[in-house]
Parts: structure tokens; C-alpha cells; sequence
């Protein structure tokens, strides 16, 4: 497996950033363990609604704090309010970590005995975690996803694409990619340009599309940012204007987990059947072009140095930019200096439109 060291990306295994770490609706009082950054977790949702991220493993003696469906205390319901008790000897933990009771002992409790509570926000349907090695606030916002909620636009069904082991590295490499989006998803390209500021990159396109436009000629054109080293978000405009998401978590060191989500704009205000169901067509459409990578990464070697000529896009200004999330924050700026500017690949026209990211 292709670890962060085999890249040489950068000092710290894990980037710094938000990244996705559950579906909303799959998150309920019923609490689930999951597995990011190399690291197991607990998240529930409390009975106010809150969700919680707490490091798995209770400090008493070491017991996981959700896998487990057969303790008369995770039968009897083991969140309460906004705790979570140990299914071992029901050690109550609030949701910033802190146990606040031991059934059998009337003493102060330990300082010991407390995890460690993540910073999750709920957006968009979607709960998120800041991850930060160095333990910082967050440095950016999440992505606004302005559309969702809106009228007219059909909520999103968001796809799970599953774990693969593939480095993140290679999938951030496609922001750069212009000359794969003819041979793997047949679009014919006019115009695409690169940019790069801050924790932002951003790919701008336009051209046919076999896929995603209505009739032959027609125009797709695409405005596609990562916020952070995580979470892509496209705006797309051909057969209807919609946004994807494309998100990806490192599970562990060359491992990610890949989710996909569109939401689609309709004439409708309030969306009618005929009109959720052309949406929830266009999302299959859009996730099989997304598939088309997919199978490509999932079947590759590891791209350790791109033997890259002239006309591919910047792959190697892109992988300075996503060098900065693997070093410590007061580094970024430095890093990122040489690359931070728009890019145009030799030939080919640079964005024709008025910039929108
Ligand atoms: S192991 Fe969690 S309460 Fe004992
Ligand atoms: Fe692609």
C-alpha cells in the first residue's frame, strides 16, 4: 500500500482539513464506530439532535464505546441527552469527552477519565470532522453549499462509493488532469484553466461531454474547487445546472473512503416526481462518470513522480498546493507561494467566462 511517506508529501500522515465522515440520516442515538485518520471512533447523535465524535475506546479499560449490541446498557439505550455510557461498566461520558459518572463509586472522578471529543459540524445533509494533527481551530470554512435547500433544487441522495486503497494524493491529482477528460470521460475540451490560492484549488473547463449534455454540441462547462484536501465541489452546467460533491476521507495511511453527491436544479419550486426522478437519473449519470475514474484508481499503480510533458495539466504545481495540508500550518503559505496563481496548459485557451470561484 502507498503510504504518505512513499509520496513525500510532507511530515504529518494525515492532512489537516474537514473531511466527511458520515450521511446525516446515518447518524441516530444508536451510536455506530467508525474508522478515520487511523484512528476508531464513536458517533452518535444525542437526544438535542447534537452529533458527537468521541474517540472509541473508554479510558476505564479500554472498552469500545459503540461496537457493541448485546450489553443490557446498550440495550436498555445507551445515550442519554447528549451522553454516552461504556457498554462495559456504564461510565457516562459527555459529549465533550468528559465522564461525568461512575455508577458504582461516589468519589471525584478521575481527570483521566475522558476521550477525546471531535469538532463535527452538520451541513448539507453531511457530518464533518476538523482534522488537525497539530490540534488547531479550523483555518477555513466549510464549502457554504449555498444550493442545498433551496427551491427548485432535489435534495441529494448521496452515493457510497466505499473504501479504497488508494492514496488521496492520486485522486487529488485529477483537479490538474485535462488530458484524461478525453479518453476516460469524452469530453471535448475548450477551454481549461487551473488555479491555486490558499487552502482553494480550483479547475476550470468547458466543452462537450458524452455523458452529461443534452445533444451532441452542446456545452458542459464546470467550475470545480477543493475546499481543503478533501472535499470537491463542482458546479456544473449542461442538460440542468447542478452541484457535485465529490468527498474523500483517509481511513488509514493509503486508504480513503469516497462518497458522491448531486444536487440538481428543476423548473419546478417545489420539486414534482417527474422532476426528482430526471435528477435522480442525472445522478446516476454523473456518478458513472465519476465510476470512470474510480476504476482507474482502484486498478493503478502508485503514481510516486508523473513523468509529465509539456501539455498535461500542472500535476506537479497541484501536488504543491495539496503539500501544504501535510505540514504544519505556520509552513502553508511558504509552500504554497511558487504555485498560487491562475494556470494554463500550452495550447489551450484559458476560461472564456467570467470567473465565478
Ligand atoms: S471499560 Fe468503560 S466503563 Fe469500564
Ligand atoms: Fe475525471
Amino acid at each position: 500500500m502507498a503510504t504518505t511517506a512513499d509520496y513525500k508529501i510532507g511530515p504529518q500522515t494525515f492532512p489537516r482539513g474537514w473531511f466527511m465522515v458520515a450521511i446525516s440520516s446515518e447518524v441516530t442515538s444508536q451510536p455506530r464506530g467508525v474508522r478515520y485518520f487511523g484512528q476508531d471512533f464513536a458517533l452518535y447523535r444525542g437526544k438535542s439532535g447534537r452529533v458527537v465524535l468521541l474517540d472509541a475506546y473508554c479510558p476505564h479499560m479500554g472498552t469500545h464505546l459503540a461496537k457493541n449490541r448485546t450489553s443490557y446498557t446498550v440495550l436498555d439505550g445507551h445515550v442519554e441527552g447528549d451522553d454516552i455510557r461504556c457498554p462495559y461498566h456504564a461510565w457516562r461520558f459527555g459529549p465533550d469527552g468528559k465522564c461525568k459518572h461512575i455508577p458504582y463509586y461516589d468519589g471525584a472522578i478521575p481527570k483521566a477519565a475522558q476521550v477525546k471529543s471531535w469538532p463535527v459540524q452538520e451541513r448539507a445533509g453531511v457530518v464533518w470532522v476538523w482534522h488537525d494533527p497539530e490540534g488547531g481551530e479550523p483555518e477555513f470554512e466549510l464549502p457554504p453549499f449555498a444550493e442545498h435547500g433551496q427551491p427548485h433544487w432535489v435534495e441529494w441522495n448521496i452515493d457510497k462509493l466505499g473504501v479504497m486503497a488508494s492514496h488521496p494524493m492520486e485522486v487529488v491529482d485529477n483537479i490538474a488532469d485535462l488530458p484524461h477528460l478525453g479518453p476516460i470521460h469524452g469530453s471535448t475540451v475548450e477551454f481549461f484553466e487551473n488555479e491555486f490560492r490558499g487552502h482553494k484549488a480550483i479547475q476550470r473547463q468547458s466543452g462537450g461531454h458524452r455523458t452529461l449534455v443534452g445533444a451532441p454540441g452542446d456545452k458542459l462547462y464546470t467550475d470545480t474547487v477543493y475546499h481543503g484536501p478533501g472535499i470537491l465541489v463542482s458546479h456544473l452546467s449542461g442538460m440542468f445546472e447542478t452541484v457535485l460533491m465529490i468527498t474523500h476521507t483517509p481511513v488509514d495511511d493509503g486508504v480513503i473512503e469516497v462518497w458522491h453527491g448531486l444536487l440538481v436544479k428543476v423548473p419546478n419550486a417545489v420539486p414534482t416526481e417527474a422532476d426528482i426522478a430526471a435528477a435522480r437519473a442525472f445522478n446516476e449519470s454523473s456518478k458513472a462518470a465519476f465510476l470512470q475514474d474510480f476504476e482507474v484508481w482502484s486498478n493503478k499503480r502508485p503514481a510516486f513522480n508523473i513523468l509529465q510533458v509539456p501539455t498535461d495539466g500542472p500535476f506537479h504545481k497541484a501536488r504543491i498546493w495539496y503539500k501544504q495540508f501535510y505540514h504544519p500550518r505556520s509552513e502553508a503559505k511558504r509552500i504554497i507561494a511558487p504555485v498560487e496563481g491562475v494556470h494554463v496548459v500550452p495550447g489551450t485557451p484559458g476560461w472564456p467566462l467570467q470567473r465565478v470561484s
